[in-house]
């Protein structure tokens, strides 16, 4: 959460610092700001709110500055106000500093500085950056690692600042004395460099850089960067100097552009069928077949261990990729046999489960930046080190960024292969990550011999069909839903049903639902509706049911009539040749004929689009609902 950039090089700073602020506002939207540096002079200029607001207040005004950092910000200490916006300032109006992370020892430093005559504007942890590196400009330090001095004493007491900081961040800076050096700071928060000809940029995200160059290098943790128009130099926060070169980037800006859509999100969903497409042709081999039992169908290139020693596994994750983990636990029990844990990462953290020989620990994020799910991560694979072998760490990364910070911590990754996902509310990300765990759990359900092969083929067939399915639900139901979400602008409470599979579905529908119409939702197993929350249903909460024929069918329709008999409008989720629902049910959401166990792959289609719909006809702000950010890169 947070966004950064930076500029240096030969055309105008400020525009293209507001361009890669556009980019990267799913990050945040509390207030921006951007500084820029020309004739010895920092300029300042922040605004309370969205993007929008700052580039209201920047219009009409010539600013030819070539270098600048801007920020886009997702409020944690300190209220959304525009003297908490960033870019912060020293007391001298020299050092300008904007950061994406939380200083956890600010307020030690913030009384220390204070004491030394340093003048503080805001409520901000940030604050002491700049205050810090002007103290080291005015008082290096000379014991701290190899002093970069005679590179520039800028650089030098950036580092010898950064030395003194604790926490996760990601920093830009930039210092009105020093017009030809832009620094850059990685400690456990994101932050890449792009390489132009003769201009360099920083980012916290490549959304922001691939408009200008795909030449992109990740700084890793405990790395600084000095970059000025001949180059980028790159130390260790001890001042050593490394080799690094950039990689290109597969991307193609297009990714990030709405393509005609209203909104990225209703984009995001039409995108799923081409994404679980992608996942399915990227693992699944085409020319398997039942007869071939010696080959794997799936092509995730595990190592052997993980499968044939398996005993447990825990998944770590947060929000809708915590869901994505609730169908993972369902597929890797059921299917594959292996006893799993689902755990929230914050949760995780602080109370770890008692050690388990044998276990593989699954961290699930679409970022892969979430600071809860790498805390947790990293946790788990401190404590197995140094135990015996059965309980040596085991960790994979489910994901939709190979090149984030989960890569740097996991053993082996399953990239998820969804594309770069704006909406704030996730969506073709979410059910990428299920298909991930379908591959997964059939990989291991092989290995491990749970299923025979000539039981593995029609899943595999299953899955096959699904893009088509999607599409489907697209083509036929999403103007219905747009109808159907007039009804629902001005309710107030929604209840989702489901079971088994489905439970994880009516969660990840409610979640939906809340986080972008504001509407408070539950998502509960339908079978405990009876065991307190049917207290809060009247003919004013509308209850959205998911029965999918198979299992807990009977049951699930049973737990809708007893919502139905206290007065709630009752929307089924159900297969399209279902002649019972349209009695069940007063709305009906069809999907197509499918097994239960591929179903919430298409039962959560509907969902996304009733809360797009509903949100956007309240007229809310649906790629960038209030207070929450895509990327949460604090704990
Ligand atoms: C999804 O709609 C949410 N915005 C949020 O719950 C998200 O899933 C969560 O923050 C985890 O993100 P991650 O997958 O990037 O780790």
């Amino acid at each position: 959460m947070c966004g950064i950039v930076g500029y240096i090089g030969t055309q105008a700073a400020s525009s293209i610092l507001l361009e890669g602020l556009r980019k990267l506002e799913y990050r945040g939207y509390d207030s921006a700001g951007i500084a820029t540096v020309h004739e010895g002079q920092i300029q300042c200029v922040r605004a309370k709110g969205k993007l929008q607001n700052l580039e209201d207040k920047l219009a009409g005004l010539e600013n030819p500055a070539r270098l600048g950092i801007g920020h886009t910000r997702w409020a944690t200490h300190g209220k959304p106000e525009e003297y908490n916006a960033h870019p912060h300032m020293d007391t001298a109006y020299r050092i300008a500093v904007v950061q994406n992370g939380i200083i956890e020892n600010y307020r030690e430093l913030r009384e220390d500085l204070k004491a030394k005559g340093h003048e503080f504007r805001s409520e901000t942890d940030t604050e002491v950056i700049p205050h810090l590196i002007a103290e080291c400009m005015a008082h290096p330090v000379a014991d701290q690692g190899q002093s970069l001095s005679y590179q520039s004493p800028f650089l030098e007491a950036v580092r010898q600042a950064v030395n003194q900081l604790e926490g996760a961040f990601a920093l830009a800076v930039i210092c009105a004395d020093y017009p030809d050096e832009l620094i850059t700071v990685r400690q456990q928060a994101p932050l890449a460099i792009g390489f132009g000809q003769g201009e360099f940029f920083c980012a916290s995200d490549t959304p922001a850089l691939v408009a200008h160059t795909r030449a992109v290098l990740p700084l890793e943790n405990g790395e600084l960067a000095r970059l000025t128009p001949l180059g980028v130099e790159v130390y260790t926060f001890g001042g050593e100097r490394l080799k690094k070169f950039p990689r290109t980037l597969n991307w193609n800006p297009i990714l990030v552009e709405k393509q005609g859509f209203k909104h990225f999100m209703l984009k995001e969903i039409y995108e799923q069928p081409g994404v679980v497409r992608a996942c399915l042709e990227a693992y699944l081999r085409n020319d398997w077949a039942p007869e071939q039992s010696q080959v794997s169908p799936l092509n995730l290139n595990l190592p052997a261990v993980w499968a044939d020693q398996l005993a447990h596994i825990q998944i770590v994750a947060c929000g809708t990729s915590w869901h994505a983990g609730l169908v993972g636990k369902y597929l890797l029990e059921q299917l594959a046999g292996v006893p799993t844990q689902v755990h929230y990462a914050s949760e995780f953290r602080y109370a770890p489960p008692p050690l388990t020989p044998h276990t593989l620990t699954i961290g699930v994020t679409q970022s892969g930046e979430t600071a809860d799910t790498l805390s947790a991560l990293d946790m788990e694979r401190q404590r197995r080190q140094g135990q015996p072998p059965d309980y040596q760490p085991h960790l994979l990364g489910i994901t939709n960024r190979t090149d984030s910070t989960l890569a740097t911590i996991v053993e082996h990754l399953i990239n998820t292969h969804a594309g770069i996902e704006i909406g704030v509310a996730a969506t073709k990300t979410f059910t990428a990550q299920l298909v991930a765990f379908y591959c997964l759990a059939l990989e291991l359900a092989y290995r491990r011999r749970t299923l025979s092969p000539t039981a593995i083929a029609p899943i595999l067939d299953g899955l096959r069909q699904l893009p088509a399915q999607m599409e489907l639900i697209l083509e036929s139901q999403e103007r219905y839903i747009e109808e159907l979400s007039h009804e629902f602008v001005d309710t107030q409470d929604f209840i989702f049903l489901g079971r088994g599979i489905n439970f994880p579905i009516a969660l990840e529908g409610a979640l939906k639902l809340k986080e972008i119409s504001y509407i408070h939702a539950e998502g509960y197993p339908a079978g405990e509706m009876k065991h307190g929350p049917i207290a809060l249903l009247d003919a004013k909460v509308p209850v959205v049911a998911i029965a999918m024929p198979g299992a807990v069918y009977e049951k699930v329709i049973s737990n809708a009539q007893e919502a139905k008999a206290r007065d709630a409008l009752l929307i089924g989720v159900t297969v399209s040749q279902d002649e019972h629902a349209s009695e069940v049910f007063d709305r009906l959401l069809p999907i197509p004929v499918v097994d239960e166990l591929l179903s919430p792959l298409l039962t959560v289609v509907p969902l996304q689009l009733l809360a797009y719909h509903i949100a956007a006809r309240r007229g809310l702000d649906v790629d960038q609902p209030r207070n929450l950010a895509k990327s949460v890169t604090v704990e």
